[in-house]
């Protein structure tokens, strides 16, 4: 039987998308079932209107992925969470998905699981390791099994070196992930399948 990953994340203006479709990819390419799940948009239209970018990424990906459920929390048999930085912690959007989970959580149903992380930010010190991190914390509590990069290939080395987690400095305004970070995501995804699947079985 081949595991279940799901892939869920927030992006606001697409570069966590992007890193979130190549961690589905890597996951795939180790033979796991995925689903890759954005979860809802909380923001006023105000506020997007005042982004073309984010209105733009809102506008392509609202019928293009589907919303993150907890049926598919429960579904899976390990987790990749995406998450812009936020003042060097995840996006609002993410949390008050898993601050749904809380049944889930009570029932056991996330605990023994694989969990991995990764995030983009505008700057490479502005907060990719406490934004993991952050996401993290709620890991521990969930009684989860957290897989970080480590150093355990080369692409980490090429992205950037960020052992916690794939990481993309977009820089300001944003540029889309290069091909280093998208390799770092796919092996970062195929990495939790790999987990996933030793402790499925
Ligand atoms: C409210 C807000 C807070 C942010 N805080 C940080 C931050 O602390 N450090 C940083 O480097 N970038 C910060 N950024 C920039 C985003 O993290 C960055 O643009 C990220 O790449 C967006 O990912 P996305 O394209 O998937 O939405 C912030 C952006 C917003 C809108």
């Amino acid at each position: 039987m081949s595991a279940h990953v799901l892939v869920v994340y927030y992006s606001a203006t697409g570069s966590v998308h992007r890193l979130a479709r190549a961690v589905a990819e890597g996951a795939e390419s180790f033979g796991a079932e995925v689903r890759l799940r954005r979860v809802a948009e909380l923001a006023p239209e105000e506020a997007m209107a005042a982004n073309p970018n984010w209105a733009a990424h809102h506008r392509e990906t609202e019928s293009a992925v589907e919303v993150a459920e907890l049926a598919d929390l429960e579904w899976a048999d390990g987790y990749a969470f995406g998450t812009p930085t936020r003042y060097g912690a995840p996006a609002a959007q993410l949390k008050q998905f898993i601050d749904t989970a809380g049944s889930l959580w009570q029932e056991g149903k996330l605990a023994d699981k694989p969990v991995t992380a990764f995030v983009s930010s505008a700057e490479r010190h502005g907060g990719q390791e406490s934004t993991i991190l952050s996401l993290n914390n709620v890991f521990y509590h969930w009684g989860a099994v957290i897989v970080p990069l480590g150093y355990t290939d080369d692409v980490v080395y090429a992205s950037g070196g960020n052992p916690y987690g794939t990481s993309w400095p977009a820089g300001f305004p944003s540029t889309p992930p290069d091909d280093t970070a998208l390799a770092c995501a796919r092996f970062q995804g195929a990495r939790l399948a790999r987990f996933a699947t030793l402790l499925a079985g």
